[in-house]
């Protein structure tokens, strides 16, 4: 009797050491793209690392990394917006990363400033105009959106989108409270109709002749291009590419990033999924597949995004998003930008 007790409390506990050393990462993450979860799975194939995921938006992951402070039940936090991450690490929340492979690897200037997140993925937010009907007096900048030649034939999502938000934050941050207001609404009363849709529904737009001008992340137009339905190759055909503010501040980009959790109970499991995340083969795989910018150095942009042509990005406000996010929302409804 006394051995078959000792028997089960030695299955107990050698199950319990199993549980504790349990080869996860806990994820928190903002993205929801297919692509995701196959290099995930890949990275379980690769590691016997699992990787349970838990999506929401920004703003919801956020407040539950708030909420578990004392007990952190993530260990890895991705998001699509530097402003939140910026957000994320101001309150604390972020461990430094303090990872060579990781600060090798990435362009500094795409880093968190404090070393507590790095980008996975880069996106920028390009207008792109009615190759027939546009004319030759093209846009060179998102201030040229606000131009009265353009009444009536701008075409751009709601307010209420986070790529508006941090497209004006940028703008915020760059030239100030007075002319992020009068860009705001002079883009208003340019639109062709009142903002609806996301940003494939405003390439379709300009397609259909709603329109001469849009606003689109470029991955979007990637995702057209490759897209099983041939209207939407050919309304990605029906317009060209405009990297706006190429002599001044650069193109408003955006990233995909990645912090580790404080107090993360799977440090090591979680870092190594962020070298996997940026290692070559997976940071081509995400251009192919999602049609974003790699940002490992190094690494070739797709044909078919190399035809949108070579860009200078907007870096110095990549990192002044999160300063400047509340007063862009309200700056669009000052504008009566719905
Ligand atoms: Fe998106």
């Amino acid at each position: 009797m006394k051995y078959a007790t000792l028997h089960l409390s030695a299955i107990l506990w050698l199950s319990l050491c199993a549980l504790s050393q349990a080869k996860e990462v806990r994820l928190y993450t903002q993205r929801h793209y297919p692509a995701d979860k196959e290099f995930f799975a890949q990275f379980t194939k690769d590691t016997g690392i699992e990787v349970k995921v838990i999506k929401a938006g920004a703003n919801e992951l956020l407040t539950r990394l708030e909420s578990e402070k004392a007990a952190p039940q993530a260990d890895l936090f991705i998001t699509t917006d530097a402003g939140a991450l910026d957000r994320a690490d101001a309150a604390g929340l972020l461990d430094e990363l303090d990872n060579k492979t990781l600060a090798d690897r990435i362009p500094a200037g795409l880093q968190g400033k404090n070393g507590t997140w790095v980008p996975i993925t880069m996106r920028a937010r390009v207008i792109v105009y009615s190759k027939e009907r546009a004319g030759n007096n093209l846009p060179k900048t998102y201030e040229d959106l606000a131009d009265s030649q353009w009444k009536g034939r701008v075409l751009i999502r709601s307010s209420s989108n986070a790529y508006n938000q941090s497209l004006l934050a940028s703008i915020l941050a760059a030239e100030g409270r007075d002319a992020a207001l009068a860009w705001a609404k002079g883009v208003t009363a340019n639109m062709a109709r009142p903002p609806q849709g996301n940003d494939r529904d405003q390439v379709r737009s300009v397609a259909l002749g709603l329109g001469e001008l849009a606003v689109v992340n470029t991955y979007y137009l990637g995702l057209l291009e490759n897209a099983d339905d041939p209207k939407d190759r050919a309304a990605r055909a029906a317009v060209g590419v405009i990297f706006p503010n190429q002599a001044g501040r650069g193109a408003h980009v955006n990233v995909s990033g990645a912090g580790i959790v404080k107090g993360a109970k799977n440090r090591p499991h979680a870092v190594a999924l962020l070298e996997f995340l940026t290692s070559k083969k997976i940071q081509a795989s995400y251009q192919k597949m999602t049609s974003e910018f790699a940002v490992a150095e190094g690494i070739k942009p797709e044909p078919l995004q190399a035809k949108w042509g070579t860009f200078k990005p907007d870096l110095t406000s990549l990192h002044e998003l999160a300063g400047h996010q509340e007063e862009a929302v309200k700056i669009f409804d000052l504008a009566g930008w719905k």
